[in-house]
């Protein structure tokens, strides 16, 4: 099995942040993923770039930082500057994602592009062969611990296909209601990424829970 275990710092306890990065840094978890909400784009209000910044110096982990904001366009140079490695953004944030797409690449990061459940993997086509991730939702983004959506695997199954069609190399993230129940289903099916919060921040033994999800 070959796939990157991405934990999601949302589901920490954010009183003990360090305690968390220092558990995924021990961890052969290769990523750590950071949810940015802005309680427009979605519902809830998370964290922003100082608290990235404060954590980048306590990991080489890849920083993996998830944009549920609008316009993100005006904080690529931020976020970069507080250490993010993968930048993605939501489809339905950006009305010039191929422009938000460029300056990601342009200020030095992976680009990585978000869908909603309800957006079909189509709206990709013309971008899929300039990114390098696309991120899944496989719940409705703006909290953790939410069920995952079944149809999920039949959009994993399209953007496989249109990856094909477009010679894309983008990797497939699933973020949402991941975990021990469906993580062998869903590399089986094609995930590269699988974004891990409840499933591991909420587990008797974290450590453990990437170990496992790891597959090692
Ligand atoms: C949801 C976030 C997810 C979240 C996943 O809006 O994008 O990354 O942290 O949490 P779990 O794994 O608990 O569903
Ligand atoms: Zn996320």
């Amino acid at each position: 099995m070959s796939h990157i275990i991405a934990p999601s710092l949302l589901a920490a306890d954010f009183a003990d942040l360090k305690g968390a990065v220092a558990l995924v840094d021990r961890s052969p978890a290769p990523w750590l993923h950071l949810d940015v909400m802005d309680g427009v784009f979605v519902p809830n209000i998370s964290f922003g770039f100082p608290v990235i910044q404060a954590i980048r110096p306590l990991t080489k982990k890849v920083f993996d930082v998830h944009l549920m904001i609008v316009r993100p366009d005006n904080y690529i140079h931020a976020f970069r500057d507080a250490g993010a490695d993968v930048l993605t953004v939501h489809a339905e944030a950006c009305p010039h994602l191929h422009r938000s797409i460029q300056a990601i690449k342009a200020a030095g990061m992976k680009a990585g592009v978000a869908i909603n459940p309800h957006t079909n993997v189509s709206v990709l086509e013309d971008v899929l062969a300039d990114i390098d991730l696309v991120c899944m939702m496989s719940v409705n983004p703006g909290f953790g611990g939410q069920k995952f959506i079944e149809h999920t695997y039949a959009k994993i199954a399209a953007l496989k296909e249109l990856r094909r069609h477009t010679g894309s190399t983008a990797l497939i993230e699933i973020d949402g209601g991941v975990g021990k129940m469906n993580f062998t289903q869903l590399i089986t099916a094609g995930a590269d990424v699988l974004v891990a919060g409840n499933s591991v921040f909420g587990a008797t033994d974290p450590a453990r829970a990437i170990v496992a999800l790891s597959g090692k």
